[in-house]
């Protein structure tokens, strides 16, 4: 029997900094768990000079990739340097070389998962991407394994930290988004560069690998239709409490019969929903299954030490799966590649929904007819409607909620409604999830 297992990182950063501390202060009892010790033997980063608080033995931080790569005593590399161009080179490379891989990637998976899925299998290796979704909860192990046998409808919730951190704290604090996303940038909170999660790629990275995993198909990127929180205003939340939701950041999947609904937005949520107390930096994710029915998965979903427990996870069943021959016993999505379904991919303006509209009116007789003329025509009921004085003269601000409309009808009305003259700007529209 092997007498350890070698590891090697690339990418030395927050949550690499996070698996070195994990490793070291829970050393022992991982060695129990596994067998054998797992050891850290090298780590590569551009970066070999920087204090990350954490002491390693002379010659384990490299400036070099390939002294990872290359070395044939290494057996499972870990990718943390991010990004999708050399990291989808190196995690090839690994895999070639008969390495097990672990990585936190979900916009290189979400991208090159094909790929990258059907080169583990053809080599017999394996891969652990657990921390790549919902940080340090185990809800890709849950999907893979532990519910394989269910089958399930839905999925949905708030896998973003850094735009639950920001809603909640517009919603208990105040403040509007540019100031509040400054703020949590100046405590580390948020990237410099904030894009990816605050206008929802990032939610749409993970929400891709979910369906995957939950519905044992293909699933491309690119169909997700995806919004952000920049245009999130007080003025919404304000509405949303008074209509008795919370507003969050949601990824939701739902299979149907004829193929999938995939969509990440901001939505209103109803307040009594356990999603509408998931606040701060959790995530929180609910799998609606036939036999098992409403489950969720509450944690963490970012930070050093909670997505470093993952990838530390991940590492530990790799090297069990290695010492006890055998690697590649489960799928890297759960059932063969051959095997995954191609479901369709169901277009966006179909997808039915009760809507929360904003908008700007000149406050004059017959204007609020002409409104819901345009809704009427489209065949979308107005359900509730409020109306109030607005910040500027002569104009009022109407805010509706509609009964179940289909995105098509909404976006025929609301373009109709932006064209009467009475209008001011652009409505608002914030979907409403009152059957989560
Ligand atoms: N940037 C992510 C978030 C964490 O804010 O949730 C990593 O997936």
């Amino acid at each position: 029997m092997q007498r350890a297992v070698r590891v090697g990182l690339i990418g030395f950063g927050t949550i690499g900094t996070g698996v070195v501390k994990l490793l070291k202060k829970n050393r022992e009892q991982i060695r129990e768990r596994v067998g054998v010790p797992v050891d850290l033997v090298r780590i590569a980063d551009i970066d070999t000079k920087r204090d990350r608080g954490v002491r390693l033995a002379k010659g384990v931080l490299v400036g070099d990739a390939r002294k990872v790569l290359d070395d044939p005593s290494i057996d499972i590399v870990i990718e943390l340097m991010g990004g999708t161009g050399l990291a989808r080179r190196f995690v090839l490379e690994a895999i070639k070389a008969n390495k097990d891989v672990v990585t936190a990637n979900k916009a290189l998976l979400a991208h090159h998962g094909d790929e990258i899925f059907g080169a583990v299998e053809r080599a017999g290796v394996e891969i652990g991407y657990e921390a790549s979704v919902g940080g340090g909860i185990p809800i890709i192990r849950t999907l893979r394994e532990s519910l394989g046998g269910d089958r399930h409808h839905a999925l949905f919730g708030i896998v973003n930290g850094t735009t639950n951190y920001i809603l909640s704290k517009m919603s208990n604090q105040g403040g509007e988004f540019a100031d509040v996303l400054a703020e949590a940038q100046a405590d580390g909170l948020a990237e410099a560069d904030p894009s990816f999660d605050v206008d929802g790629v990032d939610a749409a990275h993970k929400l891709t690998l979910l369906v995957e995993l939950a519905f044992g198909c293909r699933f491309r990127f690119a169909d997700v239709p995806s919004e952000g929180i920049r245009r999130v205003t007080q003025d919404d939340i304000a509405f949303a409490r008074e209509f008795g939701y919370a507003l969050k950041h949601l990824a939701v999947a739902v299979r149907h019969k004829d193929g999938i609904e995939a969509r990440v937005h901001p939505a209103m949520v109803p307040q009594q929903h356990p999603l509408a107390r998931v606040d701060g930096a959790l995530n929180a994710i609910v799998v609606d299954s036939e036999a098992l029915e409403s489950s969720m998965y509450v944690g963490l979903g970012a930070g050093m030490m909670p997505t470093a427990t993952a990838v530390v996870g991940d590492l530990m069943e790799i090297a069990c799966n290695r010492l006890h021959g055998c690697r590649g016993r489960v799928a890297p999505l759960g059932l063969p590649t051959a095997k995954l379904r191609k479901l369709a991919t169901l277009p966006a303006s179909r997808a039915i929904g009760t809507y929360y509209m904003r908008l700007q009116v000149l406050d004059r007789p017959g204007e609020l007819a002409k409104i819901s003329g345009a809704l009427g025509r489209a065949g979308i009921s107005i359900a509730s409607m409020l109306q109030q004085p607005a910040k500027r003269r002569g104009s009022v601000t109407l805010v509706m909620r509609t009964h179940e409309a289909s995105q098509r009808s909404l976006d025929r009305a609301v373009s109709a409604i932006e064209k009467l003259q009475a209008v001011r700007g652009k409505v608002v529209v914030i979907r409403i999830e009152e059957n989560l």
